[in-house]
């Protein structure tokens, strides 16, 4: 069974809070998700593993570390995935970045895919499934889903939010999957956003609606 790790460091919290509010606008949401995505970045690579290197400094020779390289990928969720991606690359800069389209229709909420773009690599990286929202878990699971078929082997799923509901989705359908998460929310409601939320992400960062 897959773990679920709530990131409540106080920054996080804070400015999660901001990205909740419903009188914070397009602008200021989309940095506010950047700046989490970044703090969420510095938790979640807090187990990367680590090589001796020797350097000099300017005084003496020193037994030091360097990350020892490992691949990582980041996948976000089109479309408000995307959002997050620059904020994680400013701390893992080497990542490389795929891309899964999903829509998830309004209707009946099941996801559709419309896109996908994947590093030719993907069996070799750590994946992070990007995206701020969970909610029944079908986005998250379908992309999920989609990246194992191409070969992925080490996928974790990284959102600002989560609901319980998807959280049950993922470990049921994924139990290798570990889930980091910005908050774990209290449930979804009749239309399948999750409450208290955040509203949707992908219209709030983008203007649309
Ligand atoms: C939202 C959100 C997730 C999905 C979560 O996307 O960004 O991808 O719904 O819901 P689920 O857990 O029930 O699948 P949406 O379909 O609104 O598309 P968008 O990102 O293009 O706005």
């Amino acid at each position: 069974m897959g773990q679920v790790h709530v990131l409540d460091h106080p920054l996080i919290q804070h400015k999660l809070t901001y990205i909740r509010d419903k009188d914070t606008g397009t602008k200021e949401f989309r940095e506010l998700v950047d700046e989490v995505a970044m703090l969420m970045a510095f938790e979640i690579t807090r187990n990367l593993p680590l090589q001796e290197k020797t350097i000099e400094t300017p005084v003496m020779e020193a037994d030091t570390q360097v990350l020892a390289g490992k691949k990582i990928g980041l996948v976000p969720i089109i479309r408000a995935g995307l959002g997050m991606v620059d904020g994680m690359l400013k701390l893992i800069p080497a990542a490389k970045v795929g891309h899964v389209g999903l829509y998830r229709d309004p209707e009946t909420l099941k996801p559709h895919e419309y896109y996908t773009k994947l590093p030719s690599d993907i069996a070799e990286r750590e994946l992070i499934v990007l995206d701020p929202m969970l909610a029944t878990g079908g986005s998250a699971s379908e992309a999920i889903h989609l990246l194992k078929k191409r070969g992925a082997k080490q996928i974790r799923l990284m959102c600002l939010v989560g609901a319980p509901e998807g959280v049950d989705v993922i470990h049921n359908e994924h139990p290798d999957v570990d889930i980091y998460l910005g908050a774990l929310d209290d449930q979804l409601n009749d239309d399948g956003f999750i409450i208290p939320g955040l509203g949707d992400a992908g219209d709030r960062l983008y203007g649309t609606k």
